[in-house]
């Protein structure tokens, strides 16, 4: 089995429902503040902008992940139809490589494995450093490992009120990182008077605390954020360190909630 060393920035910018100018200006002002970690996806039509945003800053400073969308697969010809993909949003991200190409999301019918294998001709050629999946369960990841498929890195939902530990510790045991995505569930779990309750013995908002709680895990989380505040905010957690005790109060929130539910979560496969 292959290791995958693999660094990734901690805290990165989500870029889901980022489109057009706001995108643009929500990039160019993230890098300005020192984020240098860009989440996007194919299906989230804003490669153009963020190609546009990172210029001027220099490439191998940067740590670009984007995710292919299942459904735009040619099945027939699983090769030259990633490679497509893979090409064109190197062309609209004005790049000459992405840091993380990912499979946006599982699909039971068809064989993941063959789109690891085309994935790694990509890494072959350089078109990409690394290569993973997202949305994928244990059940999934244990399918592509049957098949001798490797993966880097598993991108789920992942916050207090959805603490998947046993997909976390399954991913460590096969050195694959965890990145966590929605780590606010959307603005919901910010309501959590836990939250307001620790921030005050440290200063810091519920959003700060929340992100402390992954990093403190070694995760590394992608919070869509566009106003200057939240995008400041959201990088200001290395500062203060979470009690163990606090810790175990925020694990002990964990309720099985998705604020993103899609097919994906049916576990039967
Ligand atoms: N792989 C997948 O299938 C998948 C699925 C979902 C999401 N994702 C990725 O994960 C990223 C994040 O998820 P998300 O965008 O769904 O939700 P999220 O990051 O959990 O929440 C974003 C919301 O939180 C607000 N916010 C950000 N920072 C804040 C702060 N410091 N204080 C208070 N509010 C704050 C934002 O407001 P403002 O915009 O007003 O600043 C926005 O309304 C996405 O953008 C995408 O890149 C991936």
């Amino acid at each position: 089995m292959k290791e995958h060393p693999h660094s990734i920035p901690l805290i990165g910018l989500g870029t889901w429902q980022l489109t057009g100018d706001l995108c643009l200006s929500t990039v160019k002002e993230a890098l300005a503040l020192g984020y240098r970690h860009i989440d996007t996806a194919v299906s989230y039509e804003n490669h153009k902008e963020i190609g546009l945003g990172i210029k001027g800053y220099k490439r191998e400073d940067l740590y670009l992940t984007t995710k292919i969308p299942i459904e735009s697969v040619d099945f027939h010809d699983v090769v030259a139809s990633v490679e497509k993909i893979c090409d064109s949003a190197l062309l609209d991200l004005e790049t000459d490589y992405l840091d993380l190409l990912l499979i946006h999301s599982p699909d039971h019918e068809m064989p993941m494995e063959k789109m690891i294998f085309a994935m790694e001709k990509l890494r072959d050629k350089g078109k990409i450093k690394y290569l993973g999946v997202s949305n994928f369960t244990m059940h999934h990841i244990e399918n592509l490992l049957s098949h001798e498929a490797y993966i880097s890195v598993n991108q789920v939902e992942f916050h207090p009120y959805l603490f998947q530990q046993e997909l976390l510790d399954y991913c460590k045991q096969w050195h694959i990182r965890l990145v966590a995505y929605r780590p606010f569930g959307k603005g919901e779990l910010l309501k959590d008077p836990l939250f307001a309750y620790i921030g005050k013995r440290v200063n810091k908002s519920a959003a700060q605390i929340i992100l402390r709680w992954l990093i403190q895990r070694d995760i590394p989380a992608i919070p869509k954020a566009s106003s200057t505040e939240h995008l400041k905010a959201n990088l200001d957690v290395f500062d203060f360190i979470l009690t163990e005790e606090e810790m175990g109060k925020i694990d002990a929130l964990h309720r099985n909630i998705r604020y993103c539910m899609r097919d994906f979560a049916e576990f039967s496969y």
